[in-house]
């Protein structure tokens, strides 16, 4: 080959070949991003320029917690994270990428709310634990999906049995061969370990996407056996402005969001007692309010802190909800909650007010609310005259 090339050409070669080789190294961030951008036109291009993985296909492992102490492990404050409480507060999906670790967040209320738990699916065995065939699959992959993530996450209760089992060493109950487990009978295992429940969702051929089945014992307020099978649309036809504004971009996200791309949010609603399966106050009638001689500290604030991951194998859509309850005193050292909540109740969208059944127990809780802040003002914590959508700038300010 050499001896064919005219030797007097090869200083032109040299020099042609070198403003290539410069010009692929300019070019390289710019043929990546355009992999990123449009991977299936240009993977092969992309291939060429890097071997690395453009986007991981699956999720990190969690951290593990060493040093795990559940007699004083709390969840973060969900007062605070995720827009729970907002102002002005509308109708929104307000969600947000959810980093894996917090998927699973258990607290020191895990053994009563775990005993809670089994006597509520014990007692009610018709409208907790339920499951359409369609969805026998991903209830396996949901149990296998735990067992590989807790023992991980947490290994001072968690530890995996050789035949993809686990153990749960605070409940001191062994769950062998999870991986042989389908529909209900890997639900009833589910019910075991965690304190959230999990209600899965599925898209169907019509391109919609279905509440499917799930373990749900402490929904609250709502019926689990009277949603499964519907659509999203049927699902939330009770909740004001869902249908209207988000009930679109909710299931363009449920269809489209990857398994490595999980996302959470919260809601919140006012209760009267720590029965999560069914709060007191949902079941009132009429005009009836809360009970006389329960005093508004007592009022119970619940936070549901909701996780929406999917799953690989089977596309199951996995919606955990974690209800954390605190009482209403607790609100007496953070600044401005008080006054936000009151606002809230004040200012708020009526429709969504009334979803929240505010008329049981607002006409009490107002009063001890404007005593909360006045007691911040006389105290210095806040000053009164604040925008109460600034909260959070404030919890800052008190912990520094
Ligand atoms: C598999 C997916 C889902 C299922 C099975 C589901 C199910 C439910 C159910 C049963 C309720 C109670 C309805 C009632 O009171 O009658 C509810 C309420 C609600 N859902 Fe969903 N949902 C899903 C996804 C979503 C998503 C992705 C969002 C928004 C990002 C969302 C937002 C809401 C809102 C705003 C409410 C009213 C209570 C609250 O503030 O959370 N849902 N959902």
């Amino acid at each position: 080959m050499l001896q064919l090339l005219d030797m007097s050409a090869a200083p032109t070669l040299l020099v042609a070949l070198s403003v290539v080789s410069l010009a692929l190294v300019a070019l390289e961030p710019r043929l990546r991003l355009l992999a990123r951008l449009f991977p299936s036109q240009h993977a092969g291009t992309a291939n060429k320029v890097s071997e690395k993985p453009i986007k991981p296909t699956t999720l990190p492992d969690p951290d593990p917690l060493l040093d795990f102490d559940l007699a004083t492990a709390k969840t973060r404050d969900h007062l605070y994270v995720n827009k729970t409480l907002r102002w002005p507060y509308f109708q929104t999906m307000a969600h947000q990428p959810m980093q894996i670790n917090n998927w699973i967040e258990v607290d020191s209320n895990y053994e009563r709310e775990m005993a809670y738990k089994a006597r509520v699916v014990r007692d009610h065995p018709d409208n907790t634990i339920l499951s359409l065939a369609e969805n026998d699959a991903g209830c396996g992959e949901l149990l296998q999906t735990l067992v590989d993530y807790l023992p991980k996450r947490y290994p001072t209760m968690f530890e995996k049995l050789a035949g993809d089992g686990i153990r749960n060493k605070v409940l001191g109950e062994d769950h062998p061969n999870c991986d042989k487990l389908t529909g209900t009978d890997a639900l009833h295992v589910v019910s075991r370990l965690v304190q959230d429940d999990f209600l899965m969702g599925r898209e169907r051929e019509d391109g919609h996407v279905y509440f499917v089945g799930g373990v749900v014992a402490i929904p609250g307020f709502y019926d689990f056996s009277a949603k499964v099978g519907k659509s999203m649309r049927e699902v939330h036809e009770h909740v004001p402005q869902f249908n209207e504004k988000i009930l679109v971009s909710v299931e363009r996200t449920l269809k489209r969001f990857k398994p490595e791309e999980p996302f959470e949010r919260s809601s919140w609603e006012i209760v009267d007692d720590l029965n999560s399966h069914q709060h007191r106050i949902a079941t009132l009638q009429g005009e009836e309010t809360l009970a006389e001689d329960l005093h508004p500290k007592d009022y119970i604030f619940r936070i549901d802190h909701q996780t929406f991951r999917k799953l690989p194998k089977t596309n199951a859509i996995i919606f955990g909800v974690h209800p954390i309850l605190r009482r209403l005193e607790t609100f007496a050292d953070l600044p401005l909650i008080p006054a936000l909540l009151a606002t809230v109740h004040e200012q708020g969208d009526e429709q969504l007010m009334k979803y929240k059944l505010n008329f049981r127990y607002q006409d009490k809780m107002l009063p001890y609310l404007k005593e909360l802040t006045q007691s911040q003002i006389d105290r210095g914590l806040i000053k009164g005259d604040e925008n109460v959508a600034d909260f959070r700038a404030l919890l800052e300010k008190v912990k520094a």
